[in-house]
């Protein structure tokens, strides 16, 4: 009887179809199914009617479910919030009402991977109401895109309750199937800066989002969209519970996971899914789950690429503190100034240029000024010669983790930024902890990151933000939110022999993974990959790689990471002065978690197409349909390959640069070595 009733009133509350009208059928049900348990379960399908989730109450307990393609995704899975010293929403709850819209629009990018992004969903609003103790009301936003499903909390204010102190969120993720997971580690001390790890979800302990999860015929990634004043999420698994993963909130030093008003709304829960793995990295419902841009005329954020007083630190034929292999030195700068005005970049980054370096500076964050330039850094003159040659400085803020010493400085950084022509700003928060207590993933870093894109904002400044909260899409709302590192960098490759550096597979993982929460300031572009005298230290990869990175992995501030001096003359060169920082376009066309990725995106202030392709440790032949061109159109394609003998670890420099005229109509075969890639310019030759 009672399973008879329930399926009778999932029929009429089923929403996929035309619900706008069936919602309020819903209410209605609602008011006099508020008494009887059970009441009704709510389902919400995907436009093209391939995800549907379940949204029900078992034994009084609030959850979801989700289904690919008429098979089960994730099994009932809790939904839920546990505070302090207040009722708690766990137990108890039925679904009291739900309302329903259908959208369907098409937003503009100020700049990014794709111009025009189209956002067509399907969302449910579901008050759970509290049938047993205190009144309480849960109320859960599900929105169902074809590429996935985002729900959040959104709490309305309640009798008697004025603050709240969330000591859990139950919201879990129990996959259906035992998916092999990539992942890297949470609650670590070096926060994202980890290479990934391939395991089935039975083996997690706790581990960072975006995580990948793929099966037969699905991939699936787990994160969240639009993370404001609240703790970042982890994914742990309960002990004894095979495969079900939690959110786990990263806490305060106090235990408190986030202190929020009577009345919030969480972060999105975010799962994409797709029928493979690069397909995931062609979704967009992350942006599409943000509010819009909240910022106004952002024509002073300006994507572009740049080279920077940086990489000589890393691998140590300058120095970031004062003295005699200084960097930053006011004749270096101008320098480099001279070199990206030459060659079109947009900006010279220069780090050390400020008081706080000399010492043991990650441990010592309280020394760093913001205002002050060392003695050898004359900022009017550099300002001056940035403003004659038309290269502005990019900023650098080292915070060393010591975010009180930089928030009392925080607007006067900005404000001596702004006066000396900077555009961008690139801040850095090295340390295993904040002020020694807090960690980097928690709602007091959260809101920090806020304070500094709100504040940079007022002051026209973008950010390229290093050690960072992870991103969740904040861009479409503060579009100077521009990138950020949040994994392993570029800079891994500079510290040791070639093959302690990031392993080979770490650029074919990052597109299934880090890539999918947002751009990153990977620092790619290295085309000496033995550093001159210190032949023992190196980059694991070939020069075809490292320019193809710049195409693979977005960032609309890219850095082309090398020294001016190993530039100059070298074969891959024109392409790093070639390839554009923002896109019309962009499509993942190929690809395996681990061993490949093909990328190709559509230059946005000219029809020219660009193609990056990545392999991990084993050379490969790719056959790549160029279907993504313009059918009317010849291009000239510019190829950038590795060379005779090309090898990430014994021989990483051959690369051979030819050209091709191929139309729409035809396939390449990209031949990848060992640890290699390929780059490929198409210019329009003539209509056809
Ligand atoms: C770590 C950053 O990732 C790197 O780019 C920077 O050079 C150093 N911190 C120093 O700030
Ligand atoms: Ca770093």
């Amino acid at each position: 009887m009672v399973a008879a009733l329930r399926s009778h009133f999932i029929g009429k509350t089923k929403i996929s179809g035309n619900f706008g009208s069936l919602s309020g059928l819903a209410a209605v049900f609602s008011a006099c199914l508020l008494s009887a348990l059970p009441a009704y379960a709510v389902e919400i399908a995907s436009p093209d009617g391939r995800i549907v989730v379940d949204v029900d109450t078992q034994n009084g307990i609030p959850g979801y479910s989700v289904t690919f393609n008429g098979k089960p995704v994730l099994d009932f899975s809790r939904l839920g919030l546990q505070f302090q010293k207040a009722p708690d929403f766990v137990e108890g709850f039925d679904i009291a009402s739900v309302k329903t819209k259908t959208t369907d629009l098409v937003w503009t990018q100020p700049w990014g991977e794709e111009k025009d992004i189209r956002d067509h969903h399907k969302e449910a609003r579901i008050v759970f109401q509290s049938q047993t103790g205190p009144d309480r009301q849960m109320t859960v936003t599900f929105r169902v895109f074809d590429d996935g499903v985002g729900f959040r909390y959104d709490i309305p204010a309640q009798a008697g309750v004025d603050a709240i102190k969330i000591t859990d969120e139950l919201t879990e993720f129990t996959f259906h199937d035992n998916l092999k997971a990539w992942w890297i580690p949470a609650y670590k001390d070096n926060r994202y800066e980890y290479q990934y790890a391939a395991s089935s979800i039975d083996s997690l302990d706790v581990i960072h989002t975006p995580a990948t999860f793929e099966g037969d015929k699905i991939a699936i990634s787990i994160h969240e969209a639009a993370l404001t004043d609240y703790a970042s999420m982890t994914l742990r698994r309960p002990m004894m519970h095979g495969q079900t993963l939690k959110a786990d909130l990263v806490p305060w030093a106090d235990g408190i996971k986030v202190y929020a008003n009577a009345s919030f709304k969480t972060p999105w829960r975010t799962i994409q899914i797709a029928d493979t793995a690069y397909e995931l990295a062609n979704s967009r419902m992350i942006l599409n789950l943000n509010e819009p841009n909240a910022l106004g005329d952002v024509s002073w954020v300006k994507p572009g690429k740049y080279v920077g007083i940086w990489w000589c630190a890393h691998i140590r034929t300058c120095t970031w503190e004062t003295g005699e292999k200084h960097g930053a030195t006011t004749e270096n700068t101008m320098r480099y100034m001279d070199f990206a005005a030459k060659y079109g970049f947009d900006g010279v980054l220069v780090e050390g240029w400020n008081i706080g370096w000399d010492g043991n500076w990650y441990e010592n964050g309280d020394l760093f000024r913001f205002t002050e330039p060392t003695p050898d850094f004359d900022i009017e003159k550099i300002a001056a010669h940035g403003r004659k040659v038309g290269v502005p400085l990019i900023g650098h803020h080292e915070t060393s983790a010591n975010i009180v010493n930089y928030e009392n400085q925080l607007d006067a950084a900005f404000a001596f930024s702004e006066k000396h022509g900077m555009r961008a700003v690139k801040t850095g928060y090295v340390g295993s902890r904040l002020n020694d207590t807090e960690w980097h993933h928690g709602q007091y870093m959260v809101r920090h990151f806020q304070n500094v894109v709100e504040t940079a904002a007022r002051h026209h400044i973008a950010i390229d933000a290093h050690e960072p909260i992870k991103d969740t899409g904040l861009r479409r709302t503060y579009p100077n939110m521009m990138t950020r590192e949040g994994a392993r960098g570029g800079e891994y490759d500079a510290w040791s022999h070639a093959a302690q550096g990031n392993h080979p597979d770490h650029a074919t993982i990052l597109p299934y993974t880090r890539m999918l929460s947002g751009p990153m300031d990977y620092t790619a572009g290295i085309v000496d990959l033995r550093f001159g005298e210190q032949e023992e230290k190196g980059v694991s990869s070939t020069v075809a790689k490292q320019l193809a990175l710049m195409v693979v992995i977005y960032s609309p501030l890219q850095m082309a990471a090398d020294l001016p001096e190993n530039y100059e003359g070298h074969p891959g060169f024109q392409f790093i002065r070639d390839v554009p920082a923002d896109w019309e376009d962009s499509i993942a066309l190929d690809g395996r978690i681990g061993d490949y990725f093909v990328m190709a995106r559509k230059d946005r202030n000219s029809p020219d197409w660009y193609l990056g392709a990545v392999s991990d440790e084993q050379a490969r032949t790719i056959t790549v349909p160029l279907d993504f061109l313009d059918n009317a159109t010849t291009y000239r394609a510019e190829i950038y390959a590795d060379g005779e003998g090309a090898h990430w670890l014994d021989n990483p420099q051959p690369i051979a640069v030819k050209t091709k005229t191929v139309t729409a109509e035809d396939s390449l075969s990209l031949e990848l070595a060992q640890g290699g890639g390929q780059a490929i310019r198409f210019t329009p030759l003539a209509a056809r």
